[in-house]
């Protein structure tokens, strides 16, 4: 899959792009059902909210086929290689829950901040690419982004290690009320299957799920390979140190692995 002239044009000015419904059904169904065993697991990668609910399962490509296939899947790795102009390798992969009920908020940050400041990335050639699992509605903790804030650069930062579960390099809302007079906010919504990617200086977070409707989003941060990190502090499940380039696989491998994966549970 290659992204058209126009696409690759708004996503430099608006700093994402969204492609709905990019997976089948079919495809997604898979990937639904594999998350549910993932994030029910018992393993350092897997992370709770403070109330216990699932928050973040870190690094799934490495123990689980299907999610291995994602994370290879050429609709993920050649739209960011067309971006950067090179090969990409995976620098943190993740399925973030925002369990029904239980989810909560992530604050407003730039990705790069934390990529900056943990890992020492050089530049900002790296960028979450994410895959709708579960229908995004605009009340069950849709990401929230500030277009074209990404333009601003890295912004000043302070590590909120208290708010949630998950530690984060955070701006101020002085700073978000600026950006946001000048950008607004969208919250891309849609079925399962939608695909999104955002720049990694693009401000953005969510709120909290107190929905009965789970909204699980996977997401692969890529990053250019002459992007490498240089001075990494987090674990290597968290902040990957493989630098080797992804080889895409075939765009069937998914739906071929969906329907091995039907027809075992049909056998059984
Ligand atoms: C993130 O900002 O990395 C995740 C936010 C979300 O999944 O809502
Ligand atoms: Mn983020």
């Amino acid at each position: 899959m290659k992204l058209t002239q126009a696409q690759i044009d708004t996503f430099n000015t608006e700093g994402w792009l969204f492609l709905p419904e990019l997976f089948s059904p079919e495809e997604i169904a898979v990937l639904r059902e594999e998350s549910a065993t993932v994030l029910a697991g018992d393993r350092p990668e897997i992370w709770r909210e403070k109330n216990g609910a699932p928050r973040t399962a870190f690094a799934s490509h490495t123990y689980n086929e299907a999610f291995a296939i994602l994370g290879r899947h050429p609709r993920m790795i050649n739209p960011v290689e067309q971006v950067f102009g090179e090969k990409v390798y995976m620098h943190q992969y993740k399925i973030n829950a925002k369990a029904k009920f239980d989810g909560d908020v992530w604050q407003w940050h730039q990705d790069y901040g934390t990529w900056l400041r943990d890992d020492g990335m050089p530049e900002p050639r790296a960028m979450n690419i994410s895959v709708f699992l579960d229908e995004v509605h605009p009340f069950n903790g849709a990401l929230m982004l500030v277009p074209r804030s990404q333009s601003h650069g890295n912004l000043q930062a302070g590590h909120d290690k208290s708010t949630t579960a998950y530690p984060l390099w955070t701006l101020d809302n002085a700073t978000v009320e600026k950006l946001v007079a000048e950008g607004g906010i969208v919250a891309p919504t849609g079925k399962p299957g939608g695909m999104l990617m955002f720049h990694g200086n693009l401000v953005h977070g969510s709120a909290g799920n107190i929905t009965p409707y789970p909204r699980r989003i996977v997401y692969l941060t890529l990053n250019a390979v002459s992007n490498y990190i240089r001075k990494p502090t987090r674990a290597t499940w968290i902040a990957h140190q493989d630098f080797a380039p992804i080889k895409p696989g075939a765009d069937e491998e998914l739906l071929q692995y969906a329907r091995r994966h039907t027809s075992r549970q049909a056998a059984e």
